[in-house]
């Protein structure tokens, strides 16, 4: 049996749209691996390859912040990709993408780019700044066996774009895909159902979420800290930087947290597990070696080249 932190969960019962009875706990924390990728980019893996099982159907989450050019200008030149989704969500910075079709688009603050990589493309995207902050997140979701060879396409999703709503506790949230207090997000896509919420809190403030039992889901705080109020003894504090991943717990119905120590922001992501065999090679995720080979031969016949599309 799961206890609610009584003070939280009272609160945003009162106070939005959204009915959490019982929130899930925090099953572990994680602070992610720093690294480089692309031509030399300094991110932070938040989400690596061994969580990918346990939060299928989300494959990897990077964080990118940096005011130092060093640490961005390189960029991220050609390269390709087969088999899932990219979701680039810009905060701060400007960078271009162009594709092996020769389409392109500029991701700046705010922007999001979903770019769903199908049977498979080239592009690069590369800082269109010399200096100044650049801070994002880039996330994949697998697709499903059956659409991994599906026509490739991208959207690309300016600020403006993005539906906001503001609860009646304070709290700002972008829908960037899903649903939020009967606000639908700027993307739906079927089978993996993703939930992405970038949440705005002002200090104390809390929010609510439901999450279907049985999806998989995890929070970043990337500023400020909040407190999950899971059970009556114990709650949980997330610091800043840290991914919680929230148990899947039996009869939970969603997360609750709170602000805590002065105003937080956190992504919220949830999806429904696709329960396929993981084969990844890099800028590849398959079922299996022989579709990784077969990736691979693709992607040395040029055949990555062509059979792209504006998604609408
Ligand atoms: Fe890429």
């Amino acid at each position: 049996m799961i206890h609610t932190s009584t003070a939280i969960a009272a609160n945003a019962r009162e106070s939005t749209q959204e009915r959490v009875a019982q929130p899930r706990p925090v099953e572990r924390l994680v602070a992610g691996m720093a690294t480089s990728d692309g031509a030399g980019v300094r991110l932070t893996r938040v989400l690596t390859q061994h969580l990918q099982r346990r939060l299928d159907p989300f494959l990897m989450l990077d964080a990118f912040k940096s005011d130092d050019p060093d640490d961005y200008l390189a960029g991220f030149p050609d390269h390709p990709h087969r088999g899932f989704e990219t979701v680039t969500y810009m905060l701060a910075g400007r960078m271009r993408h162009r594709d092996s079709a020769g389409h392109e688009g500029l991701l700046e603050n705010g922007g999001v780019q979903w770019m769903t990589a199908g049977s498979g493309l080239i592009h690069s995207e590369l800082p269109e700044q010399e200096d100044g902050l650049m801070e994002g997140f880039q996330l994949w979701i697998n697709l499903a066996a059956k659409d991994k060879m599906t026509t490739p396409g991208y959207r690309d999703i300016p600020s403006e774009k993005i539906p906001e709503l503001t609860t009646d506790a304070g709290a700002t949230v972008r829908v960037i895909a899903g649903q939020s207090h009967g606000v639908a997000g700027a993307v739906s896509r079927p089978l993996t159902e993703p939930l992405y919420l970038d949440v705005h809190l002002p200090e104390g403030a809390t929010f609510a979420q439901a999450i279907p039992e049985g999806h998989n889901a995890f929070l970043y705080v990337y500023r400020g800290a909040i407190t999950l109020g899971c059970e009556v003894t114990t709650p949980v504090e997330v610091p800043t930087q840290r991914m919680a991943v929230l148990a899947n717990a039996t009869g939970a119905d969603g997360v609750v947290f709170a602000a805590s120590g002065g105003p937080a922001r956190v992504l919220v992501l949830a999806g429904a597990p696709l329960n396929e065999p993981i084969a990844q090679y890099g800028p590849f995720v398959m079922n299996s070696q022989n579709e990784l080979h077969q990736a691979m031969q693709d992607y040395r016949d040029g055949k990555f080249d062509g059979g792209y599309q504006n998604a609408s």
